[in-house]
This record gives C-alpha cells, structure tokens and sequence, in this order.
C-alpha cells in the first residue's frame, strides 16, 4: 500500500463551501491501495498500520488533485497555423470560417487521416498532458461530420481509455457545424444528428455527453434544442459551446435543458448568469480561446460569486485553442478572468469533474475517490499560479500507478 509523505501542502480541493476553499492540510501524507485513496490527513496523524508500507516522499512540496480538462478537441487531422497569422492580421474567425477554413479546414484533413494516425497523433498529447500533471481529459468528436466519420473519431477515444492510463470522457459534437455536403440543407443535417448519429453513438456506448456548437454562424438555438432534447432521449447528456462569439441566449438553453455544462460564455448575458445559477449548470471557462480568437474573457469572478461552479479547461483545438496546457489556462483564467489560484485551481480540479458528472470519484483528494494527484514544486497554489513556469509539475499519479 503506498504512501506519499512529507507533502508540505495538500489542496484537497474538497467540494465543500465556496469555489475559492481548496481545504488544505499541510504536512499531511496520502495512503492509497490500488487505485483507490484509502487515507488522507496530517503525516502526524498517519495510523501505524501504514507506517511500514511503500514510501514515495514529496520533498515538501505542493500536493493537487489531478488535474482534469473537461473541454477538449484532442482527435483532429493536421494543424492551422495560417489561420493564426491570419487573425493577427486583422482577420476575424469567423471571416475564415465562412471562406471555407476553420472548422471546415480540419474536418477535411481529419477525414483524410486514418483511426491508427488519429490515435498515435493523440496518444502524444496526452502523454505530454499528464506531464503536466492532467489525469483526466474530456474529448469531443466534430470534426468528422459524417455518420462514419464521427464513429471513427469517438473509436479512437475508446481506445484511447483502453490503452494508455488517463481517464477519458468522451463527447459526441457531430452539431460542430454544417458539413459542405449539406450546404443550403442544414435541415437535412439536423435530421441525420437526430434520426442516424444519435442513435448509432448511444447503441455503441460510445460517448456520455452530447454537446452543440450553438453560434449564430453554426447551430440556432431552436436547433440546438432539438438536437440536445433528442441526445437526452438517447441517454446523453447535454453540453453546449454557448454565447462564444455572439450573445445567443445559449446560457439560458443549458439551463432550460439542465445540461452538464455551458462552455465558453464569454458573451453571457445577465438573464444567462441568473438562469446557469439557479439551474446548477457548470460553467466552463476557456481563457486560451478568448485569448486566440481575441475576445474579451469571460469574467469568472462574477459567476463565482453568485454562486455558479465555474471550470477552467483548456478547449485544445487546432484552431481556437491550439495547447493543451492546463496550468497555463488557469494563469489565464486568473490574469483575464479574475479567478483566483485557488478558484482556478477547484476549477481545474473538482468543478471541472463536475461538468464530467465525475465528481463522485475524481477531481479531489478524499477517502474512496480514485488516487490521482500531482506533485507540483510550489508552496501553494498562489505561488504556483504567480510564478508561473513550465515543469512545474514534478510527479503524477493516476489511479494509483506514478506515470511521469
Ligand atoms: O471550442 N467553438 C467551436 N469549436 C471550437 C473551435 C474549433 C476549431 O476552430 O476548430 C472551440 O473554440
Ligand atoms: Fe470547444
């Protein structure tokens, strides 16, 4: 049964009180056996039946929970970086994505990539992920946007979860947006979401959540509503990129149809706020987004403080979001959105596996939760999240086995 000691700072990240309670315990020790966390508390407290079993030493560090990024776009073909200098040239994002590029750019090299490229490409971003002390990540298809094509990339996240050791939370996004086939027939598309995808996703059990781009330039919301009313049925659960790039009401949708989460919001409205409140919907912040697509940043602050679970992730895409870096959208989420470290750190942490509906077994370190944590070389997350740096993450371990 091993056991981590010498932990100069434990952030427990317990769901308890407001978003800005990390629930510290300083000098404290971490016994787990298997993949389960058995013991936690200070290292003076340690019961000595666990004294003599395998010791790992933090050198007095910072002990997080592991951390989980619940927005991701990890299976995609090739890469954007025309589209990057573009927009710091003046174009919009929106400008590139109706000549054609964006979304669109990558469904097509995506299509071109086989199941075997996709997995190898993604198997690289996550194990570069869990350098960086990530254990759980949340991964959308939407870039197939063809009955065959969505299965192929949510197959890869299925094996994915099989193969190599973070845990992987799958999420069908065949709304991203309309494909070319159905140009000036998006009601046709709606229909094949509905009647062929849907189905064919939930009988092969091969995604939890349903999520919709739900954008003036992508899915209306009286469309977003049937598409998520129709994943419900089928046993998904609803997600939405709402009010991104224009203030469209998707807040208020999430709400009304008590979905997981609304992402994104950086155009909120105050109705969105009151309605995401009073509905218990998490909200996802995506700081890298904001910054890349040069919008203002949602301000975390305000709905932390009306209660409102708010989660940072990071959206990696190959366009909007291209790094997969957590710690640095929490830096992000503090520097633009206001969050504190320690919001941004539950927001990372336990909100973030709220939004997975995971929060009974990850996101935090407690008795019975499945061990995952990082060994972070900071003193506190205010140290940590201020000098900000790269490999400051010294130590993984998901489900109980150290794998970086
Ligand atoms: O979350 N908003 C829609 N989807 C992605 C962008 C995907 C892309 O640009 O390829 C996002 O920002
Ligand atoms: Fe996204």
């Amino acid at each position: 049964m091993p056991v981590l000691k010498n932990i100069g700072y434990l952030a427990t990240c317990r769901d308890e009180g407001k978003q800005q309670d990390i629930h510290p315990v300083r000098e404290a020790a971490i016994v787990w056996q298997k993949d389960t966390i058995e013991w936690v508390g200070p290292e003076a407290e340690l019961p000595s039946r666990y004294t003599g079993t395998e010791t790992l030493d933090a050198g007095g560090r910072m002990v997080i929970p592991g951390l989980v990024d619940c927005h991701t776009h990890l299976v995609f073909g090739g890469w954007r970086p025309d589209e990057f200098v573009l927009r710091l040239q003046g174009k919009k994002y929106l400008e590139i994505a109706q000549s054609g590029g964006g979304i669109l750019s990558t469904v097509r090299a995506t299509r071109k990539a086989t199941e075997q490229e996709l997995f190898e490409k993604a198997s690289r971003f996550l194990e570069a992920m869990a350098a960086l002390g990530i254990t759980t990540v949340e991964c959308k298809s939407g870039y197939g946007l063809s009955l065959e094509e969505e299965l192929k990339i949510l197959r890869v996240y299925r094996r994915l979860a099989e193969e190599q050791p973070l845990h992987i939370v799958s999420t069908f996004l065949g709304a991203h947006t309309i494909p070319p086939e159905y140009e000036g027939k998006r009601g046709q598309y709606v229909d094949l979401v509905i009647r062929e995808m849907i189905p064919a996703v939930a009988n092969a059990d091969l995604a939890d959540f349903c999520d919709v781009f739900t954008e003036e330039s992508a899915f209306t919301i009286g469309e977003s509503r049937q598409i998520l009313t129709a994943a419900k049925g089928a046993g998904l659960v609803p997600k939405l990129h709402a009010d991104q790039l224009s203030p469209g009401r998707g807040a208020e949708l999430a709400a009304e149809l008590g979905a997981a989460s609304a992402d994104h919001l950086e155009k909120i409205s105050g109705a969105g706020v009151e309605a995401m409140a009073r509905a218990g919907v998490v909200a996802v912040m995506l700081p890298l987004a904001s910054l890349y697509t040069q919008v203002r940043p949602l301000n975390g602050r305000k709905l932390a403080d009306r209660g409102i679970d708010v989660a940072v992730a990071t959206d990696f895409n190959p366009g909007s979001a291209p790094s997969y870096d957590l710690p640095l959208a929490m830096m992000l989420a503090c520097n633009r959105g206001q969050l504190t470290p320690a919001e941004a750190l539950k927001g990372a942490t336990i909100c973030a596996a709220k939004a997975l509906r995971r929060d009974d077994s990850l996101g935090s370190i407690e008795k019975g939760k499945i061990a995952d944590f990082a060994v972070v070389d900071a003193p506190d997350p205010d140290f940590w999240i201020y000098h900000f740096r790269p490999d400051q993450c010294d130590m993984t371990i998901c489900s109980g086995e150290i794998l970086h």
